[in-house]
């Protein structure tokens, strides 16, 4: 400053020249950084560790891209970020402890065999109330009211129910679904339709394609059923959507849409879902796959983990019954055989166990948690016995490791069944005495290089898209934003009722017709032969 009062003319210029440049080019940064940073709700209402895993890769995607993230879920990760402000809506849980109870009681009965909660009512009432209850939490309702809040886009993760798809329009902004699972006729109801059973498959299903004849048969008759649940289910959430919006909106000053047009409103629907993993579906133009999206850049492993990895010269077996069902539960015989099982192998197994236990073999290692995808990347690893969650499914994939799978309940047997059908690994059925099973199993995947060839081929076609699925997240956001909402996407199916979809007004007039036809026959028939007998008698 000094120099540029007691300097000369030229200076002097100079210097307002480059305060000019530093000016013009202050107010053009923050208008990119103005138009780029966009303002993001993401909501994940279920209360599992597994779905808040997924909240918090679409979270950390959008973070990257610059974007500004309201965050609404059950485990808030507590680390400061200058744009991420996060709700804590653990609290839902806690209603649910009997509930969790039960879960763990479901597992355990599916596992010899039973029980499948998954398909029956008392599943949808369970997610109903689950979302019931994170639209009436307190800080929610609170963030909801306030007229100050603004969004560009409201990120919802769709499960099972709709009941939230009334929060984009309190902030007359877009709708984002993303589906958690491999979707399902399900969602697919609202993008689209319902699509055919006879070569789609119920996310609970426990078939393989190409179905058999009954097989179909049953995939209709359940269609049908569960649609005819689904029928009832949604009255209930019509009737708490209308008493709950109106009076939040009102605070806003925004009217709501009615339910039906809110439920059909989504602009855009990503999917956890891979063909190199799952099936290859027939999606609509505003649907995207996005399996993989999750995982972070590998980080390294603790320092004891890297040097036993490093260490195993016969290879490791990593052994994780995933967040839900954790191996602490198991009998005391289920614990000792497979402790038995695996004493027996020479490579070193790392078991993600939540207690302690005692009596444990040389070449076992127990962790309290495990640092999954580092463990998945590296190079010894030989082979991942797990339950066969979309998480776990997808990471063995993206690092290319071949499984033994245990699924025990929801989507875990399909995605089972579909690794063993594209030969990456092999599903054993869980029970008390499975442990002959489960030992072929597993001296097969490592004896057999096929299985590891095989994950090594499809973790190619995993990584090989237009776009890695990390990044397709901020750019669909903003695709959608940008063009706001997209509306040249849409399925005009969603316009079409299902009689007209199934020609039945067309079957309808056929019917009359044909009718008509056969009366207008018969009767110049009948005429005709009177005339005729009247011929004859006279
Ligand atoms: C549907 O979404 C579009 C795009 O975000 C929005 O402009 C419109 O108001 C929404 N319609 C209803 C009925 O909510």
């Amino acid at each position: 400053m000094g120099a540029v009062n007691g300097g000369t003319l030229k200076d002097r210029r100079n210097y307002f020249k480059m305060k000019y440049k530093t000016a013009v080019g202050l107010v053009l940064l923050s208008l990119i950084v103005s138009n780029e940073a966009l303002r993001i709700l993401v909501c994940y209402p279920m209360t599992s560790k597994s779905h808040s895993i997924l909240g918090h890769g679409v979270v950390n995607r959008l973070l990257e891209a610059g974007h500004e993230v309201t965050h609404i879920t059950s485990f808030p990760r507590g680390i400061a970020h200058p744009n991420l402000r996060e709700v804590n809506v653990s609290r839902i849980a806690e209603a649910f402890l009997e509930d969790k109870k039960s879960t763990e009681e479901f597992a355990l009965k599916n596992m010899v065999g039973k029980g499948n909660f998954a398909e029956s009512v008392m599943f949808l009432y369970y997610v109903y109330l689950i979302h019931k209850n994170f639209l009436e939490f307190p800080s929610v309702v609170e963030l909801f009211s306030d007229p100050n809040e603004k969004f560009d886009a409201v990120i919802l993760e769709w499960f099972f129910t709709e009941l939230n798809s009334g929060i984009p329009a309190l902030f007359d902004c877009p709708l984002i679904w993303v589906c958690s699972t491999e979707p399902d006729w399900h969602a697919f109801r609202i993008m689209d339709g319902i699509t055919n059973p006879a070569y789609s498959l119920d996310l609970f299903t426990h078939y393989t394609l190409p179905l058999s004849f009954w097989q179909r048969a049953e995939g209709l008759y359940k269609l049908v059923k569960k649609n005819l649940q689904l029928l009832v289910f949604y009255q209930f959430e019509k009737w708490t959507y209308n008493s709950y919006y109106p009076a939040v909106a009102a605070k806003r000053g925004v009217t709501m849409p009615p339910y039906e047009e809110a439920v059909y409103n989504g602009s855009l629907m990503f999917l956890n879902a891979h063909p190199s993993i799952g099936g290859a579906m027939k999606l609509p133009q505003n649907t995207v796959n996005i399996a993989g999206y999750h995982i972070d850049k590998t980080k390294p492993l603790p320092q004891d983990l890297q040097k036993l990895m490093d260490e195993a010269k016969d290879g490791v077996i990593y052994f994780s019954m995933g967040s839900i069902l954790e191996s602490s539960g198991m009998s005391e015989n289920m614990k000792r055989s497979l402790l038995n099982m695996f004493s027996k192998y020479k490579q070193t197994v790392i078991w993600k166990f939540e207690t302690d236990l005692t009596g444990i073999p040389d070449n076992v290692h127990l962790v309290k948690w495990a640092p999954q995808t580092s463990i998945l990347a590296h190079p010894n690893l030989r082979l991942f016995i797990t339950h066969g969650g979309q998480l776990s499914t997808s990471e063995a994939i993206h690092y290319g490791v071949p499984v033994v799978g245990l699924p025990v309940m929801a989507d875990q047997v399909l995605n089972m069944k579909s690794t063993a059908a594209k030969g990456f690994g092999i599903h054993v059925t869980i029970s008390e005495d499975m442990y002959e099973d489960l030992d072929t199993a597993v001296r097969k995947v490592l004896d057999d290089k096929t299985y590891a060839k095989k994950a090594k081929e499809l973790s190619a076609l995993f990584h090989d898209r237009e776009m890695p699925p990390g990044k397709a997240v901020p750019y669909w956001v903003e695709y959608i934003v940008r063009n706001r909402g997209a509306p040249h996407l849409r399925s005009p199916a969603l316009h079409v009722p299902l009689y007209q979809k199934l020609y039945l007004d067309l079957a309808v007039v056929l019917t009359i017709i044909i009718v008509l036809i056969t009366k207008a026959v018969k009767y110049i028939l009948g005429c005709r032969s009177k005339e005729q007998k009247k011929e004859k008698s006279s």
